[in-house]
């Protein structure tokens, strides 16, 4: 397919992927007008919100971005009839999250919504279009997306409906809370596909900000498979050390020191070895679990089950937490309040998909305790919206507080859960004289420094920590 000049971007989903990865390439290409369009309406007036405080994603340096673009050559829009129209090239970032029912449920992705965005672009693109899969997805997919735009469509004859479509895969390796940086410097950009001159299309975009050699051109499988190797590699690290800090805990060591220690041979490198409550975030759980339901489905049982161990040992190590705190707190939690800090998956972002500290959140309140919950940018519908999805309402059991003071009054714990800084910068001993002793401070996140814990008078706790 022939293509001239792009000077029209669309994006299909205006989320946590969308909306960041249009603002920078809007950014860095001021001469081509990018669009994002969404079905949610009330998400696409937050992105339109004159008060950057109130766009639906958070996240360090987007407002900045923003200000730059916003209105100049990127748009939000509901219009997408229109939009996919102009459109040179139409990136698919939608949802595609695990199935909650029929085949594959709990495995597969559900990518109904990819499938309805193939049809709005077969339905509405004019001319040559070619088409990105951003949204992560299970390895071939865009052999559906090809199948659905080559269907014939009445209102185009044979001649022009031939070679409408070029299929590229573009997986996006932004992690959240770093979404700009890394958009900014990526590590590498991974373009998939057979069509040179999509692909050298595509490239020229990424090209004005990207030095060539980080430019990576394969085929489409290779593409989208290596999206859900990253990921599942990544995650695989935090599940060796998360395993390695329950070892910590019982043998006398420190799996700070471990992970310094073994992160400094350079074969291994000294990122993704931080011991936690288990990872969180939308991609990690999916994208294995995607992993396992292929080789299964391809016949490698013995593959799948390795994959699947990581998970395993991520929802175990949540668990562990738990068990830990109702422990400390002489075997019971009933009637007793916790203060947890933070509820997004990590610091910098409002996002809680998969959450650690929600997992341990709903099993504490099946314990009968009472939480106060604070987050810096969590509000408290979203809370309320994750708590109540997973039973019926907790009403009564939880409360959003806006500081950390009003959360530890007669508390007889605080449970650092999202490693934000501000939780790093706590003045311990004003804080235990709210608490009510013998209270305890559980750090899931390493954050806080033991010594100024213990010497306010408070009990303490933290992960893989066999010397405290
Ligand atoms: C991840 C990948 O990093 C990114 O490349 C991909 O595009 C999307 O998935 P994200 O989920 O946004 O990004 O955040 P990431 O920084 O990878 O953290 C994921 C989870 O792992 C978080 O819950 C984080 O707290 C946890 N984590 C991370 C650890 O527990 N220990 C670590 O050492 C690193
Ligand atoms: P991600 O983290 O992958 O960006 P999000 O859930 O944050 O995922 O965002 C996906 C967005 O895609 C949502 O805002 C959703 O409304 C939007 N979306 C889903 N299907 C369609 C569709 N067919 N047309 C337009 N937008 C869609």
């Amino acid at each position: 397919m022939k293509i001239n000049s792009i000077s029209h971007i669309c994006c299909i989903g205006a989320g946590y992927v969308g909306g960041p990865t249009m603002s920078v390439i809007a950014d860095r290409c001021p001469d081509i007008e990018v669009t994002v369009i969404d079905i949610n309406k009330d998400r696409i007036d937050a992105w339109n919100e004159k008060d950057l405080r109130k766009i639906p994603v958070y996240e360090p340096g987007l407002d900045e971005v923003l200000k730059r673009a916003r209105g100049r050559n990127l748009f939000f829009s509901t219009a997408i009839e229109a939009s996919i129209a102009k459109a040179d090239i139409v990136f698919i970032s939608v949802n595609t999250p695990i199935k909650s029912k029929g085949v594959g449920a709990g495995q597969a992705s559900d990518i109904r919504w990819v499938e309805a965005s193939a049809r709005q672009v077969a339905k509405y693109a004019k001319g040559k279009t070619i088409v990105v899969e951003k949204s992560t997805l299970p390895v071939r997919t865009a052999a559906a997306i090809k199948s659905i735009l080559e269907t014939p469509n009445k209102n185009i004859s044979e001649d022009e409906s031939c070679q409408r479509f070029s299929v590229l895969s573009n997986p996006e390796f932004l992690a959240e809370g770093t979404a700009i940086k890394d958009l900014e410097e990526p590590d590498r950009v991974l373009i998939g596909g057979d069509d040179s001159s999509a692909i050298e299309a595509l490239k020229s975009i990424y090209l004005r900000w990207v030095p060539k050699e980080q430019i990576l051109c394969t085929n489409l499988w290779s593409s989208e498979l290596s999206k859900l190797i990253s990921n599942a590699f990544l995650a695989q690290r935090i599940s060796s050390i998360n395993a390695v800090s329950a070892l910590c805990e019982v043998t006398g060591a420190d799996v700070r020191e471990v992970s310094k220690a073994i992160g400094a041979d350079h074969r291994i490198g000294k990122k993704f070895l931080e011991a936690g409550p288990g990872f969180g975030g939308s991609c990690f759980k999916k994208d294995i679990l995607n992993l396992v339901y292929l080789c299964n489905h391809f016949g490698l049982p013995e593959v799948a089950s390795y994959w699947e161990q990581v998970i395993e040992l991520n929802a175990w190590q949540q668990q562990r937490i738990y068990r830990t705190i109702l422990h400390k707190l002489f075997g019971t939690v009933n009637g007793k309040k916790l203060a947890i800090l933070g509820f997004a998956f990590k610091a910098d972002t409002n996002d809680t998909r998969e959450s650690p500290s929600l997992r341990i959140a709903l099993d504490l309140l099946e314990e009968g305790a009472l939480l106060s919950i604070h987050d810096p940018k969590v509000s408290e519908d979203k809370i309320f919206e994750d708590l109540n999805r997973n039973e019926a309402a907790w009403e009564g059991k939880w409360s959003y507080v806006k500081t950390i003071s009003e959360a530890v009054i007669e508390a007889d714990a605080v449970l650092i859960l999202t490693d934000w800084k501000e939780y790093a910068e706590l003045d311990w001993f004003d804080l235990a004289k709210k608490m009510r002793a013998p209270a305890w401070v559980f750090d899931t996140r390493s954050i806080v420094e033991p010594s100024q814990i213990k010497s306010a008078g408070l009990n303490f706790w933290r992960v893989g920590d066999g010397v405290n």
